[in-house]
C-alpha cells in the first residue's frame, strides 16, 4: 500500500464473546508486538465495550459495531455515538453487511449514521460489498458505487472515515477474494472517489479489505497497493489476529 495511508486493522469481534473470552483476547493484544506504524481498533459487542477498553492498552482502539442516528432520546435498544464516545470508543463500524443484510439497512440509513457518528467525534468504518449474485450478475460496481453515492451525499469531511469492502460472499466463508478481485474493487473505488470527491481524498483515504482474512493470507493481500489494511471477524477473536496486524511487513 501507498506510504502516505497508514495501514488500519479493526478486529469486528460481531456477537461473540464473554468476560473470560475477552480477558484472553486483551491478554494476547496486551502482550504482542504490534507495529507502530499501524492503527489497531478492536469493536467489541456494546454491552462489552468498556469492560474491553479498561482492560486493553493505549495501542488498542475501541470501536462500536453500530450506533444510531440520534444524540439522545425515546430510542428504545438503540445507542448513540455520543455514548459510544463517552465510555471510550473511538470509532464505529456503519453499515457492516449483517446490518444492511439481516437488520435491513438501507443505504441511506447507513449514511446517515455514518455523518451522525462523525459529526459527534467518532472516526467511522462504513462497510460495502457486494453479494455472491450480484457479482456474478457482473452487478459488483454497481453494487458498490450505489452504496458510495449514499454515503459521499452525506460526507463532507473524509479525513475520519476509512472504507471497509467486504465482499458478502467472503464474510465467514473462508472463501477469501484473491488478492488480485481484492485490489481490483479497491482500485475502482479508488477512482470513484477521484472522480466523485477529489483527487486528495481519493489519495488519502484508507480502503481496507474483510472476508475471511486469517493470518496465513494476510501478508500477500497486504501487498496490494491499494489495499490499506483489513477488517477481520473470526481471525480477531484468536492470537493470529496479531499476525494480520503486522501483515503489512
Ligand atoms: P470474517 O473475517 O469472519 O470472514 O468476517 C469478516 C467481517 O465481516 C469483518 O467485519
Amino acid at each position: 500500500m501507498s506510504n502516505e495511508r497508514k495501514f488500519f486493522v479493526g478486529g469486528n469481534w460481531k456477537m461473540n464473546g464473554d468476560k473470560k473470552a475477552i480477558d484472553g483476547i486483551c491478554d494476547f493484544l496486551n502482550k504482542g508486538s504490534l507495529n507502530s506504524n499501524t492503527d489497531v481498533v478492536v469493536a467489541p459487542p456494546y454491552c462489552y465495550l468498556q469492560y474491553s477498553r479498561e482492560k486493553l492498552s493505549s495501542k488498542v482502539q475501541v470501536a462500536a459495531q453500530n450506533c444510531y442516528t440520534k444524540k439522545e432520546g425515546a430510542f428504545t435498544g438503540e445507542i448513540s455515538p455520543a455514548m459510544i464516545k463517552d465510555i471510550g470508543g473511538t470509532w464505529v463500524i456503519t453499515g457492516h453487511s449483517e446490518r444492511r443484510h439481516i437488520m435491513g439497512e438501507t443505504d441511506e440509513f447507513v449514511a446517515e449514521k455514518t455523518r451522525f457518528a462523525q459529526d459527534c467525534g467518532l472516526g467511522v468504518i462504513p462497510c460495502v460489498g457486494e453479494k455472491l449474485e450480484e457479482r456474478e450478475a457482473n452487478q459488483t460496481m454497481d453494487v458498490i458505487n450505489r452504496q458510495m453515492k449514499a454515503l459521499a451525499d452525506k460526507i463532507s469531511d473524509w479525513s475520519t472515515v476509512v472504507i471497509a469492502y467486504e465482499p458478502v460472499w467472503a464474510i465467514g466463508t473462508g472463501k477469501t477474494a484473491t488478492p488480485e478481485q481484492a485490489q481490483e474493487v479497491h482500485a475502482q473505488i479508488r477512482e470513484w472517489l477521484k472522480k466523485t470527491v477529489n483527487a486528495d481524498v481519493a489519495k488519502a483515504t484508507r480502503i481496507i479489505y474483510g472476508g475471511s482474512v486469517k493470518g496465513s493470507n494476510a501478508a500477500e493481500l497486504a501487498k496490494k497497493p491499494d489495499i490499506d489494511g483489513f477488517l477481520v471477524g473470526g481471525a480477531s477473536l484468536k492470537p493470529e489476529f496479531i499476525e494480520i496486524v503486522n501483515a503489512q511487513g
